[in-house]
């Protein structure tokens, strides 16, 4: 599997995007780089042209505060915090202690080391110390929790803020006859029918890369 390979769309579509998507910072192409030397699951990584959305979106929002849940090496927290305003901060969230030391060096040299901050544990139990309001969230961690992440996040985001949960099409298994069968692939599931008929945000999921569901937050409650 190359790195085009990863979604659901045709490799040569995503080759072709990626090549007319402006181009990647030089620490985030060396951070790419080390994952896919030193890590065992370099394809966890949002990559080049996921990683720029992320970033134009985040420009877009301009937010106070992220949350990220599901650091790994520190990718997509480099890509979110480019668009934080200017005293803003993210809080991104791991629960494998041995990333620390690999990614702590590449958000120094983002020069944005001291927006981020990152917490090493299970989000499930971190995330109900957090306080919010936050204008944006990334969720991409373990599936299976997407849906308690969810709930947990919701009244802590600010009304008008955005929730963005990445693998939503799950290499495009959400729609296979079989979908139920395998615990990730349901979790997946589950979580794109509650967003789906959930009262008060707007909602789209969008068919990039491993698909991003994108939420944003109407009214206050859930
Ligand atoms: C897909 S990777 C994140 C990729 C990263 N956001 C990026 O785009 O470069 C998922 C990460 O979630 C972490 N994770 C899994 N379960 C978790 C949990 N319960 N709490 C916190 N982190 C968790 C894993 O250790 C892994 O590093």
């Amino acid at each position: 599997m190359n790195e085009f390979d990863q979604g659901i769309m045709k490799p040569g579509i995503e080759k072709y995007a990626t090549n007319h998507t402006s181009a990647e910072l030089p620490v985030l192409a060396k951070l790419s780089r080390a994952t896919h030397l030193r890590t065992h699951q370099p394809q966890m990584l949002s990559g080049h042209l996921q990683g720029a959305f992320l970033q134009l979106i985040s420009h877009m929002i301009k937010p106070a505060a992220i949350l990220e849940i599901g650091t790994f090496t520190g990718y997509s927290a480099i890509c979110l915090a480019q668009g934080l305003q200017e005293d803003g901060t993210l809080i991104t969230i791991d629960c494998n202690p041995e990333m620390e030391d690999f990614t702590r060096p590449y958000f120094k040299e983002s020069g944005l080391s001291k927006k981020i901050k990152l917490i090493t544990g299970d989000a499930t139990e971190i995330i109900e110390d957090l306080k919010g309001p936050f204008d944006m969230v990334f969720i991409d961690a373990d599936k299976e929790n997407y849906l308690n992440y969810f709930k947990q996040i919701f009244p802590k985001v600010s009304p008008g803020g955005y929730i963005l949960a990445d693998n939503t099409l799950w290499y495009g298994r959400v729609i296979e006859p079989n979908a139920g069968s395998d615990r990730e692939t349901a979790a997946i599931a589950r979580f794109n029918t509650y967003v789906q008929q959930l009262e008060g945000v707007d909602n789209v999921l969008l068919p990039l890369r491993d698909g991003i569901m994108m939420v944003r937050k109407i009214t206050k409650g859930i």
